[in-house]
This record gives C-alpha cells, sequence and structure tokens, in this order.
C-alpha cells in the first residue's frame, strides 16, 4: 500500500469518526431535555403513590397539580421523540412504531386527565391504577430494560 492512499484510509476513517460524534453532539440535548421531562413525570409520581399506599393523607390540591403536570408533559412525549433523535434509553422501535408509541403517551395523557378529575379520595384512589399502568405500558416495549 502506498503511503497516499494509507493517509487517505485513515483521514477518511478520521472523518467518518468525527462526524458520528458530531451527530451525537447534536442529538443530545433532546435526548436530556426529554430525560429530563420523564424525571418530571416521576417526581409527580413520588407525590401521587404515598397518598395511594396511604403513606401519606390524601391532599386533593396536591394530588390535582401533580396529575395535572403529568397530563401536560405527556402531551410533549410525542413531540419529544422526533425524527433523528434516536438515542439514550429509547429503544428504535419508537421511530418504526410512531403511532403505537404515540397512542401510549395519550393513553398516559387520558389517565392523568382522569386523575386530575377526581374531586375526593375514593375517585383518586380508583384513577391512579390507570397512571401506573400507563407508564409501564409505554416502558415496556419503547425503553431499554433498567439494570
Ligand atoms: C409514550 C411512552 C412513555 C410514557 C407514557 C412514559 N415514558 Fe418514561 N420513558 C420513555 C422512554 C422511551 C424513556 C427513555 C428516554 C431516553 O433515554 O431518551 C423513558 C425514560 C423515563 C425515565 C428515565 C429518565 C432519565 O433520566 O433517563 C423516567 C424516570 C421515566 N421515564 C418516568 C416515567 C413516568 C413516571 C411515567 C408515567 C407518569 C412515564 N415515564 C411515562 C417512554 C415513556
Amino acid at each position: 500500500m502506498t503511503k497516499g492512499l494509507r493517509f487517505g484510509l485513515a483521514t477518511a476513517a478520521f472523518a467518518a469518526v468525527v462526524g458520528t460524534a458530531l451527530i451525537a453532539e447534536a442529538q443530545s440535548p433532546q435526548i436530556a431535555a426529554r430525560q429530563d421531562g420523564m424525571k418530571q413525570q416521576g417526581a409527580q409520581m413520588r407525590v401521587l403513590t404515598p397518598m395511594m399506599r396511604g403513606e401519606q393523607p390524601y391532599n386533593m390540591a396536591a394530588a390535582k397539580q401533580a396529575a395535572g403536570v403529568l397530563v401536560a408533559s405527556a402531551k410533549n412525549i410525542p413531540g419529544a421523540f422526533g425524527p433523528g433523535t434516536e438515542g439514550g434509553n429509547a429503544l428504535p422501535a419508537i421511530w418504526t412504531s410512531k403511532a403505537d408509541f404515540d397512542s401510549k403517551a395519550k393513553a398516559l395523557e387520558d389517565a392523568a386527565m382522569r386523575l386530575a378529575a377526581a374531586n375526593d379520595e375514593a375517585a383518586f384512589k380508583a384513577a391512579f391504577p390507570a397512571v401506573g399502568a400507563a407508564c409501564g405500558g409505554c416502558h415496556q416495549p419503547y425503553r431499554k430494560p433498567q439494570s
């Protein structure tokens, strides 16, 4: 192999590595932003779950507030997994089954809406399980299994 050819191949390989790194960097703010959104949802569940379990007294205002945050964030999920934002712990199936994925975000939105409408503890406890199920119903097929 001539020196010139070897250099050319090395340059091409280097360009490919740099190109990949640049793409990963361009995607990461969107991935970080949607992971933050998910963490926010986790924070709402830490308000709601103890009320469900009776570890905290039922507080209608706090429950409605947390459910309202879940409604708003569920609406943001489809757009947070837009074209070209593959990565993080999101499984590639999201982008090949986007309509199904989006329907799972809608299921969370609807369940959280019913939770936000609960006006007493009995209604709250009846509505809450569907919210937890909606989180798991999407994580199971579309999120990398957590260790
Ligand atoms: C429509 C699908 C969908 C629904 C509904 C959903 N999630 Fe997620 N969630 C994901 C995906 C996909 C990821 C991985 C995202 C990534 O790494 O880019 C994730 C990641 C997370 C994470 C980890 C974030 C991080 O720091 O990496 C938490 C926490 C989380 N979800 C909580 C929840 C909770 C709580 C609910 C229900 C209130 C919920 N999610 C509902 C799809 C969903």
